[in-house]
Parts: C-alpha cells; sequence; structure tokens
C-alpha cells in the first residue's frame, strides 16, 4: 500500500501570497516537458493547473522519475511555492510555481482516448464512452459543480419556505404523463410489470392528501422518447407541490425561487413577477407555446386580406377553417437569397406546411410568390400589414393554425438562430397560462389531458365541459426561459365529481380509471385539501443558466442517441436464469435480435 503524501493545497488556489510556503499537491500530469536542466510539470485537479518544476539539485532518483512522467499519471508533489521568473497572466496561478522536492506516483496511466481539454472536438460519442475521462475536462468540471450549487440553492428556498423533502418510489404504476413507460418485470408476479416513474405525480398527491402541505423532490423520471437536445430518456425534475394555494400562489413561490436563483448562482437581478402571456396570445405572436421574447418577428395575420382571393394556397386555408400568417425580416430582403427562402421552405414541411409565400419590398417595389393573384395596391396592403420597409422580407403560412403555427414558429427561432437577434445577456423569464384543457389524441383521434388528468378545468370554463369540452381552458400553467419550457404545473382537481366528469370527457371507462388512478381517487375520498404543484426540469435549467445547447452537457453520464449508456453499454442482454425467474421468454433468438438492431 502506497504511503499517501498528505494534500495541502489544491492545484488551482495557490497565488502569489502563497510565495515561501510549503506545499503539497496531488492531481493528474496535465503535461510534462524537459528543457535543459529542468523538468516542467503541469499537474492539474478540480480547481485548476499549476506548474511543478523540478531542478538537478533534487535527490537523483527523484528528478529521474520526474522525466518519466506522462500525461494523466496520478501523483503527488511536495515543494516550495515561489514566484515565477516568467508570469503566465492566461493561468489563475500564473505568477507562481512549486519547485517540487519529492514526488509520488501514484498511478501510471495509458494515453488515454480523448484529449483531456475542452476545445478537442472529438465526436460526443467518444466522449460519452469515456465520460470519466471527459468529466476530466474544466467545463465538465465546472457544469457539475455549478449543477451542484443549482441543487443546493434550491434546496435553502425550498426548505425556507417550508417544503419537506420526501422520497417517492421508482417502482410503481404507469403515471398518466403520456410518454411511453419503462418497464421492469416483476420475478414475484411472473407476467406483471412495475413502470419507471415519468414524474412523482400521484404520489405527490397522495402526500397532499396525507397532511404533508409543501412537497419538494430532487427527483429521477423516466420517460422513453426519443432523444433531443433537450430531452433525456431519463432526467431530474425538481417536484413540487402546495396544498391550500391557488395558481397565483404556487407562480408568486416560483418567481421568488428564481429570483434567488439567479442571484446566488449567477449574480444576476431578474425582475419579478414575469409576464404572463395566455397560450392564445403566445401562439398567435409567437407561434409557439413557449416563446423567446428576446427578440421580435412577431406574426401577423393576414387571413382578412386573403379571404376569398384567387390564389388557392390562401383562399382554401381560409375556406377550410384556417388561416394566412407570417412574420417580417427587417433586412432580410438582401440577407435571404431566393435559395436560402428555398432551404426554409423545405424546413417547415416537415410541420405539415405546404410552402411558404414570400415577398421582397425594395424602393423598386415589391417582388413577390404570389404578385400574380393580387394587383399592386393588394400586395402594398399586404406589406403594410406587416409593417414591411424598403429592405424587408416577408414570410408567409397559409393552413389549419396548428401548422401556420408551428412552422412559423420554427421561421421565428430559425431566423434568430441564424441572424443572431438574441440579445445574449437577457435573461426573459415568462408565464404561459390558460392552456387548452384537452387537445386532439393523433394516436385515437380522440381528445387527451394536454397536461394530465388531474389538472383543473378553468372554474370560468366548468359549463364547457359537457357541450365544447375542447374550448375550456385548465388551470395550467408553464415557466419558459428564452424559448425553453423549463417547468410546467396546474391547480388539481380536488372535488371528486369534477373528477369522475373529467374521465368522462376523456373518455375512460370506470374500468381504466379504477386500473388506473383507482388508488388516488380512493385516497380522495377521505379529505384531500385544494392542491396545486409544478414541476422543473433540473438539467434544462441548468443547461440554460450555464449557456449550454445541450441538457447532456449538464449531466454525468447522459444517455446517447439510442437510448444506451455508452460507459457501461447499457441496456445488455439478460442471462436464460433472469428471463426463466421473470417469467419472460423472448420471441426471437440473439441473431434476428442483432439484426433487428442493425435495422434500426
Ligand atoms: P412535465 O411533463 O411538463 O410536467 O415535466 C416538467 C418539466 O420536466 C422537464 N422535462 C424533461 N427534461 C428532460 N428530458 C425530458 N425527457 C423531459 N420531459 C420533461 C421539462 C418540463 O417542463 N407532473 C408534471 C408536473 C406537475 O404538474 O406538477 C410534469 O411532469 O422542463
Amino acid at each position: 500500500m502506497t504511503e499517501l503524501l498528505k494534500r495541502t493545497h489544491m492545484c488551482g488556489a495557490l497565488r502569489a501570497e502563497d510565495a515561501g510556503t510549503r506545499a503539497i499537491v496531488c492531481g493528474w500530469v496535465q503535461k510534462n516537458r524537459r528543457l535543459g536542466g529542468l523538468v516542467f510539470c503541469d499537474l492539474r485537479d478540480k480547481t485548476g493547473v499549476v506548474q511543478v518544476v523540478f531542478d538537478e539539485d533534487i535527490p537523483r532518483d527523484a528528478f529521474e522519475t520526474a522525466e518519466t512522467l506522462r500525461g494523466e499519471y496520478v501523483v503527488a508533489v511536495a515543494g516550495l511555492v515561489r514566484e515565477r521568473e516568467s508570469k503566465n497572466p492566461g493561468l489563475a496561478t500564473g505568477d507562481v510555481e512549486i519547485r517540487a522536492d519529492e514526488l509520488k506516483i501514484y498511478a501510471k496511466a495509458d494515453t488515454p482516448p480523448i484529449y483531456i481539454r475542452d476545445d478537442d472536438n472529438v465526436d460526443e460519442n467518444l466522449r460519452l464512452k469515456y465520460r470519466y475521462l471527459d468529466v476530466r475536462k474544466p467545463r465538465m468540471q465546472r457544469n457539475l459543480r455549478f449543477r451542484h450549487e443549482v441543487v443546493r440553492i434550491t434546496r435553502e428556498y425550498f426548505f425556507e419556505n417550508g417544503f419537506t423533502e420526501v422520497e417517492t418510489p421508482m417502482l410503481i404504476r404507469p403515471t398518466p404523463e403520456g410518454a411511453r413507460d419503462y418497464l421492469v418485470p416483476s420475478r414475484i408476479r411472473n407476467g406483471s410489470f412495475y413502470a419507471l416513474p415519468q414524474s412523482p405525480q400521484m404520489y405527490k398527491q397522495l402526500l397532499m392528501a396525507g397532511g404533508v402541505d409543501r412537497y419538494i423532490q430532487i427527483v429521477k423520471c423516466f420517460r422513453d422518447e426519443d432523444l433531443r437536445a433537450d430531452r433525456q430518456p431519463e432526467f431530474t425534475q425538481i417536484d413540487l407541490e402546495m396544498s391550500f394555494v391557488d395558481a397565483d400562489d404556487v407562480m408568486e413561490m416560483q418567481e421568488g425561487y428564481l429570483k434567488r436563483l439567479m442571484k446566488d448562482a449567477l449574480g444576476v437581478d431578474i425582475e419579478t413577477p414575469f409576464p404572463r402571456l395566455t397560450y392564445r396570445e403566445a401562439m398567435e405572436r409567437f407561434g409557439s407555446d413557449k416563446p423567446d421574447m428576446r427578440f421580435g418577428l412577431e406574426l401577423t395575420d393576414v387571413s382578412a386580406r386573403a379571404k376569398n382571393c384567387a390564389f388557392g394556397v390562401f383562399a382554401d386555408a381560409i375556406a377550410n377553417g384556417g388561416s394566412v400568417r407570417g412574420i417580417c425580416v427587417p433586412g432580410g430582403a438582401a440577407a435571404f437569397s431566393r435559395k436560402a427562402i428555398d432551404k426554409l421552405t423545405e424546413s417547415v414541411r416537415v410541420y405539415g406546411a405546404r410552402g411558404l409565400a414570400w415577398m421582397k419590398i425594395s424602393d423598386e417595389g415589391i417582388s413577390s410568390s404570389f404578385s400574380k393573384f393580387f394587383d399592386a395596391d393588394e400586395m402594398k396592403g399586404f406589406a403594410e400589414a406587416f409593417g414591411a420597409e424598403s429592405g424587408d422580407l416577408v414570410l408567409i403560412a397559409a393552413g389549419p393554425d396548428d401548422t401556420v403555427f408551428a412552422a412559423l414558429g420554427f421561421l421565428r427561432r430559425e431566423i434568430a438562430i441564424e441572424s443572431d437577434l438574441a440579445d445574449k445577456e437577457a435573461w426573459s423569464f415568462l408565464w404561459v397560462v390558460d392552456f387548452p384543457l384537452l387537445e386532439k389524441d393523433d394516436e385515437t383521434g380522440g381528445c387527451k389531458a394536454m397536461h394530465h388528468p388531474f389538472t383543473a378545468p378553468n372554474p370560468e370554463d366548468a359549463d364547457k365541459l359537457d357541450a365544447s369540452p375542447e374550448e375550456a381552458r385548465a388551470l395550467a400553467y408553464d415557466v419558459v426561459l428564452n424559448g425553453t419550457e423549463i417547468g410546467g404545473g396546474s391547480v388539481r382537481i380536488h372535488d371528486s365529481a369534477l373528477q369522475r366528469k373529467m374521465f368522462a370527457v376523456l373518455g375512460l371507462s370506470q374500468e381504466e380509471v379504477d386500473d388506473k388512478f383507482g388508488f388516488l381517487i380512493e385516497a380522495f375520498r377521505y379529505g384531500v385539501p385544494p392542491h396545486a404543484g409544478l414541476a422543473y426540469g433540473l438539467d434544462r435549467l441548468v443547461m440554460l443558466l450555464l449557456g449550454e445547447r445541450s441538457i447532456r452537457e449538464t449531466m454525468a453520464f447522459p444517455k446517447n442517441q439510442a437510448a444506451e449508456d455508452p460507459v457501461s453499454a447499457a441496456p445488455g442482454s439478460a442471462s436464460e436464469e433472469q428471463l426463466r425467474e421473470l417469467g419472460l421468454f423472448l420471441r426471437r433468438n440473439k441473431a434476428e435480435q442483432d439484426a433487428r438492431n442493425d435495422e434500426a
């Protein structure tokens, strides 16, 4: 067993005022080189890098050992801190170096498969496979520590406000968040399955029935969804629930939290209360229920001008109950060539838009893809409706409202990125409220709850539940930061008659209700307080505060595109014995399965 040299200082902490002190530092060799009679070694730990110098006055064997050091060797060094002759202003410790007189190698290291440098530009899959090496980099060290800070501030704030942290189970019945479940087979009851929680929604409501009053949990959630930059199959929520409150109370508590978080984590003062937009307004102005309000490019509805026109695309859209809307890009006429517009047109097709109509305004007049259907005055009228001036570009989509909003919402974001329109320093928080209670379920053709089935309808719309439930609004709210939904929640139904009605509206049979939610309904029979809550996506929140583009940069061991853990190579196969115990029988043999995986 190696005897340890006990650390006295962290590498990155040494400064000019430490000159003259004896220090023992430990870490990984970043770089080692011999220059004349000296060996220079950059030593790294989580706090940074310090230069260590070995000269030939130290014992011969120590000097010779120093010469053998290679990148990522793990060592301890003892010596005197002294001021450097040539200082390095680019390094926090650049005023000093350690003149080493003792060296201990704890572990040698093979050449690592990735460079331990932030700017190594290596393929992300390789980074994820060797995540423990990737985590040695300053950026990942910073991100993990920042995430830890966010968690600390979060707990501090909510604990101060009377929230109790309670853990809820991971092996449960499916939760109604609407994504695909991860299932876990039961050994004791073959043929039965647990689901991993998509959120602790029903448990936190049970805790309100249990008199916990204010609940918080920083909790893993599991959703078998396709991966995106801001989505992972396994992610973390800051999950909250409060009793005897209404929506305003919840929102006010959250504004207090986000204000504190921004101040303590980033030193940024933000204004509260946040602006509130209704869902309808958000869609009509920004084409999104999570609008980025750091830039303009708002949507304009020109349906009235396009009604009964000779241009079939416009006229048909309106005749079929849709609309014609567009955005004006200031200075876009020159910035967007025909080819660039074609590219944008192609990119909105995934949203169901059949195309984009456009007009370019110049001092000479208006050139447009649809000018042949309108006279000059009418074209001018369009330009005026958009407030378009010489040099501007107008892009127009026509079709069902959903499609038009999705296409223009996308275009708005895309153009803002391309033209760098968003103020990078701005923190634009807002609430989106008055969500519809229901949305179309593309799979069944019926309705489903937009949030979840326990979300209370707006009492003003109670009478709509029978005749026109699709028009009813929910007491639900989302909090949005710079165009990303960081959290969402709602006031819950705590009245059993209303809950029954809601299930009926959703078309759930009594059997389905009993099977999925029976235990919650029963719990509510024994006295449940009015309650409301919300959950944040912790990973997303941290990503935005750090200015990262992907939530993977905020997680120690994220999953890759194929929902695999590249470090451990999960998911893996199960042994025959395990499958037998679980009562599972795989239909395919291994060769067939491999072929299927390859295809996928
Ligand atoms: P919701 O489904 O809106 O609400 O989730 C809350 C927040 O969790 C984050 N989030 C995700 N983050 C990363 N990867 C994912 N796959 C993912 N899915 C969601 C988002 C989102 O705003 N039980 C309700 C909350 C409530 O009503 O209290 C719920 O889970 O930032």
